[in-house]
């Protein structure tokens, strides 16, 4: 009895030497500083329902061990029963009202605090960006028609309306600072929105599993001036969309210089300087014993198309040595 003991109070010990620790790495119980209204919305309802939970739970708790404390057997003989006690309406009565209180005032300060997280504010004249998930990345539409790959620019303090759609499978868009989570899904249009109240990046990530390389679907949320947003949307955007094609969605399989990786090796692959069958593989996929690669592209444009394949014959393509075979 004694070593259990001990061992329960060294196990107690360990926890609570640690907790702070494990807390360190991921903010803990609470969720990251709300950066858009509606984070910030959804932010107070958590802590609203944390702390009915905790009171509850401290309650709870504190009950349990006083009562372990003064109903011990202090020495009973095993088979005597303890007091029996049938029945007291008035206290069945109390912990089935109570209860029903408290989930009464948190479902409607959910309903209370649910339209400043669902709609944008009505006055606003927002900026429409359709965010497409895709296997394995998030591609975004500008309003002037110019895309990128990876990273969402949006100018800081402007009301941004996602309508979030997916070619092949459900994601899930989050960047936990500006809101939560919606699902990208195949056939439907989701909406949401967000405003970021201060310049800088907001990271998110993917929170769907949708296929191997759903922990590679990063998203990142890019806030900055009117004018640098403006200056991207205009040149930016189209002047390195190769680039962002080929470091949001080909290096993942492929490694950041065509190395290979979970795909095979391209870089000295005679593929990358033939636009036409590139083009052919990138928006059909391929289906084979080896392998199968999804038509990552099948959403792009021409001159998306073309961006990549200028990119990779120019930064990514190195000819094998006279002799060697190109690689699959
Ligand atoms: Cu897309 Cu997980």
């Amino acid at each position: 009895m004694r070593r259990k003991l001990s061992s329960f109070a060294l196990a107690v010990l360990v926890a609570l030497a640690t907790a702070g620790v494990a807390a360190a790495t991921n903010g803990g119980f609470t969720p990251v500083q709300p950066e858009s209204p509606n984070a910030s919305h959804t932010q107070t309802a958590y802590y609203v329902i944390l702390g009915f939970t905790s009171a509850i739970f401290v309650l709870v708790e504190s009950v349990l061990v006083v009562f372990i404390w003064k109903y011990r057997s202090r020495g009973r003989d095993r088979t005597v029963e303890g007091a029996q006690v049938l029945g007291h309406t008035r206290l069945e009565m109390l912990w089935t009202a109570i209860p029903v209180l408290i989930l009464a005032v948190i479902a409607a300060f959910v309903f209370y605090e649910l339209p400043s997280i669902d709609s944008a504010p009505a006055a606003a004249d927002p900026i429409h960006i359709t965010v497409e998930g895709h296997q394995y990345y998030w591609q975004f539409d500008y309003p002037n028609r110019a895309r990128s790959i990876g990273t969402l620019h949006v100018p800081v303090g402007a009301v941004v309306d996602l309508k979030v759609v997916s070619p092949d499978v459900i994601h899930s868009w989050w960047i936990p600072a500006l809101g939560g989570k919606i699902q990208a899904i195949p056939g439907r249009t989701n909406h949401s929105w967000f405003r970021a109240e201060a310049p800088g990046n907001y990271e998110g990530q993917c929170a769907e599993l949708c296929g191997v390389f759903h922990a590679s679907m990063l998203a990142t949320v890019r806030a900055e001036s009117a004018q640098a947003y403006r200056t991207y949307i205009s040149k930016t955007a189209a002047a390195t969309i190769g680039q962002q094609e080929f470091g949001g969605v080909c290096a993942t399989c492929h490694g950041n210089l065509g190395q290979g990786g979970y795909g095979p090796a391209i870089a000295n692959n005679t593929l990358l300087i033939q636009p036409a069958a590139l083009a052919g593989i990138l928006r059909n996929g391929v289906t084979g014993t080896l392998g199968a690669m999804p038509p990552v592209a099948d959403t792009w444009n021409k001159a998306q198309l073309d961006a990549l394949a200028a990119y990779v014959k120019k930064h990514i393509y190195k000819p094998a040595p006279l002799g060697a075979t190109s690689g699959g």
